[in-house]
């Protein structure tokens, strides 16, 4: 990949005093106008926007102008801020001109999409490159996605998503890193680091927006956009570390949440907005509403009307608007008039406003090369980029009788089951528009590909497609849900693929859901397989041939009865572009998987939400019957993840045995694969909460890959020595566990340190370690397995 790493200038010399002229030229209609980003489809393209036409001062025609014309209109008066949803650099350069040489001040528009897990080259979904616990390869993934998108002209990404999820049912669960706020937080800064570069104005890089704050993911129920009630713990503890770690990482712009946060909503909680992020956490970025959540607070019954919508959202702290349609902040100068807001007000998110874009250099520069973008969208080191993300996000949740990796030399024939097995548009996930299908590689492809003439492939759906009950939004993009194959008959597909299993050698099983049944307004009452998915697999295994099952997937599904029928089952997620041949090399051995899950998998959706960091209760051995009619521990715990190697945990060495408040010790532990076959392991620690004491810093695991060729194997032994250091604050009276997985425990250790905890509840903050006294931290070498009960 050829990345120009050179940062354009980004110094202060000279941005604040352009800034200063700017404002002073414009009218109170333009600095509204900044404020406002507008979703742009061409005329007749797009799912169908209602608009009100009425808010845009369009000039009086008939018939109407369409929304694209009036958004066209507003540029060329110096009145949009930014765009939404133009992904196409002719296009861009079109509507650059209107703004640039159409108003009399020039102002450069500002471009942003939802480049969630790549542009044109489809990186698997988030929560599946979470799943890679590598660091890395996620940093990677959005370098490339930020050099697509900038070369066609996108400035800035509406991603990472640092939400936290610990509800599978709802669908954005996808969208982020999972249930730990410790796993969330540093997969977030790789994410932003991916993005942006070094700093605002890096050269094929974008603006950084984590979203949506704060506590989308509490949503109740697990249903998209409902209300979010969260205690001070799970919000400072839980829900809002990502953010700060994000902004920390130097995030350009934050996003807004939809919901109401406790009785307020998130887009006009000025406490939330402004004196959390910007007074605790130091944000100098650029803040920007949820589609139409400004307009959302008179829908919320927090506003009176639009006009009051805009100045509470402006007051809270939100610059800009993102608008479907009909936008509140065009009501601005009816607020500055009513004395609702000051010009002085509008100014502030001006100013941050105009500062993005010239630290972005769009005033040198608003155009793109479009030959440039040609280029770059085909990279091939994308393509390779995507392939190996998938490769390392992929999690092997069982393989009895290690009867992966298969070996292509012993195998006459490959049965390939599920209509999810060859469907390239599900291969990619949901969030992409901008995808090559042409380019998109099955689960099927891959093993073909991989194999040759040498096995004889042959596939068969078994199922049609499962069609969502309830339509969404993203349901109207052409292509988005699944086509219903003409003159399928359901009881001859099934038989042919039960008979296609009997007579195979082995028989690779897809299943999961579609991707229009996960992610954003996407919800689910139930976690189990849509469909017939179930029965076909059932009768397929019912054959005798030895069933591999791939799981496609961005939440937990019930796989109760698989993890007892099915000898191996590999969680593939939507793994993208590449996915297939990513699928082959793990199949047959090429890598091996070491992806480790970033949230409990839960037997069914009756348990949940179930997390793993819960605290210590009562009677807590019996933690795991906390239901009479099923097991209170999860199907697969949080961090679980097999490999193809057999792993040897050597003693947990410290580099110290007593430690200050102030001072750190390093932890280290041999790793050696003893097996014959290639391994990778993500080694975790964690450090847990005494049950005495439950406010704190959270609990969470530290994490480091290892990499197969550090791993060795018997044939070409050798050994990866993972250290992790951390300081007191963290290990405070806290119990160590070291191992392969939440629950796969090798290595304990305890330390004795007091601490004091204090809850400053007026400032919502916890604070811990008050006083801390020096003392032991002792390793137990004793291996134990730990589990709920
Ligand atoms: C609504 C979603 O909640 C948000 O995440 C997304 O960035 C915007 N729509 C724009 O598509």
């Amino acid at each position: 990949m050829t990345e120009q790493a050179t940062p354009t200038p980004t110094t202060d010399w000279g941005i604040s005093e352009r800034v200063d002229e700017l404002v002073g030229q414009m009218t109170v209609a333009e600095k509204a106008g900044q404020l406002t980003q507008y979703f742009y489809f061409p005329v007749g393209a797009g799912p169908n926007v209602t608009t009100s036409p009425a808010d845009f001062h369009p000039a009086h025609s008939e018939p109407p102008p369409s929304p694209a014309e009036l958004v066209e209109a507003a540029l060329g008066r110096g009145e949009v801020g930014s765009l939404l949803f133009v992904t196409k650099p002719a296009e861009v350069n079109r509507l650059q001109r209107l703004a640039v040489e159409g108003h009399r001040l020039g102002v450069p528009a500002l471009f942003g999409f939802d480049v969630i897990h790549g542009l044109r080259t489809i990186f698997p979904v988030p929560i599946a490159m979470a799943a890679s616990w590598d660091l890395d390869a996620i940093e990677r993934g959005q370098v490339v996605a930020a050099r697509e998108a900038r070369a066609v002209g996108i400035h800035w990404a509406f991603a990472p998503m640092v939400d936290i999820a610990r509800d599978p049912r709802w669908g954005r669960i996808i969208e982020g890193a999972g249930e730990d706020p410790y796993l969330a937080a540093a997969v977030a800064v790789a994410q932003v680091r991916g993005f942006q570069g070094t700093a605002l104005g890096t050269s094929e890089r974008v603006i950084a927006g984590p979203k949506h704050l704060a506590g989308y993911g509490g949503a109740i129920g697990g249903r998209d956009y409902d209300e979010v009630s969260l205690s001070d713990y799970d919000l400072w503890n839980v829900y809002l570390p990502p953010f700060a770690a994000a902004v920390g990482a130097g995030a350009g712009n934050i996003m807004s949440a939809y919901m109401d946060l406790n009785g307020i909503p998130a887009t006009g909680n000025r406490w939330l907005i402004t004196d959390v992020l910007r007074g605790t956490w130091g944000f100098e970025g650029f803040v920007v509403s949820d589609a139409q959540a400004v307009h959302d607070l008179h829908t919320h019954g927090f506003a009176a009307d639009l006009t009051d919508a805009g100045a509470r959202a402006l007051r809270a702290g939100v610059d800009l608007e993102m608008a479907v349609g009909d936008p509140a902040y065009a009501h601005l100068p009816e607020a500055v008039d009513q004395g609702l807001v000051t010009e002085e007000e509008l100014d502030t998110g001006v100013r941050r406003i105009l500062e993005a874009k010239l630290r972005l250099g769009l005033f040198d520069q608003p155009y793109v090369d479009e030959d440039r973008a040609r280029e770059v969208l085909a990279d091939p080191s994308h393509r390779e980029a995507a392939r190996v993300a998938a490769e390392r996000s992929a999690v092997l949740l069982r393989n009895e009788d290690a009867l992966l990796p298969l070996s292509a030399e012993g195998l006459g024939s490959i049965a390939v089951i599920g209509p999810l097995a060859d469907s390239k548009r599900d291969t990619l996930g949901p969030w992409v528009f901008d995808y090559d299908l042409d380019e998109t590689v099955t689960v099927l492809d891959g093993i073909k590909a991989k194999v040759g003439g040498s096995v004889d492939v042959a596939y068969a759906p078994g199922v049609r497609p499962v069609q969502r009950v309830y339509a969404s939004m993203f349901d109207m993009f052409p292509g988005n849900s699944p086509e219903d194959p003409k003159g399928f008959k359901d009881e001859v597909e099934l038989r042919r693929a039960v008979e296609l299993a009997a007579r195979s050698d082995v028989a690779v099983v897809v299943v999961g859901e579609w991707q229009n049944m996960i992610g954003e307004a996407a919800s689910r009452s139930s976690l189990e397989l849509p469909g017939r998915q179930l029965e076909l697999l059932q009768a397929v295994a019912d054959t005798g041939t030895p069933v591999v099952l791939l799981v496609i997937n961005g939440r937990p599904l019930d796989l109760r009865w698989a993890v007892e029928n099915v000898p191996a089952i590999l969680d593939i997620w939507y793994p993208g572009s590449q996915g297939g041949a990513a699928v082959a090399n793990l199949l047959f051995g090429t890598v091996a998987p070491g992806g480790k899950l970033p949230f409990s998998w839960p037997r069914t959706v009756g348990q949940v939400p179930m997390i793993y960091s819960h605290t210590i209760s009562h009677e807590p051995e019996n933690q795991w019957r906390r239901y009479w009619d099923e097991e209170s521990t999860p199907l697969f715990p949080f961090g679980h993840g097999l490999s193809y190697g057999e792993l040897a945990y050597g003693p947990l060495e410290l580099d110290r045995a007593s430690i200050a408040a102030e001072e750190s010790l390093t932890v280290s532990v041999e790793v050696t694969n003893t097996g014959k076959a290639a391994a990778e392991e993500v080694v975790q620690l964690y450090a847990l909460s005494s049950p005495a004491l439950r406010l704190g810093v959270p609990a969470g695991p530290r994490a480091q890959r290892l990499r197969a060729d550090q791993l060795g194997c018997r044939r070409n032994p050798q050994s990866a020595v993972h250290a992790w250091a951390g300081g007191a604050a963290v290990l405070e009276r806290r119990r160590t566990r070291l191992g392969a997985g939440r629950d796969d425990v090798r290595r304990l250790g305890r330390r004795q340190l007091n601490l004091k905890a204090r809850h400053d509840v007026r400032g919502h903050r916890l604070t811990a370690g008050a006083a801390l006294v020096p003392s032991a931290f002792t390793a137990e070498a004793a291996q134990q397995r730990f589990q709920y009960r």
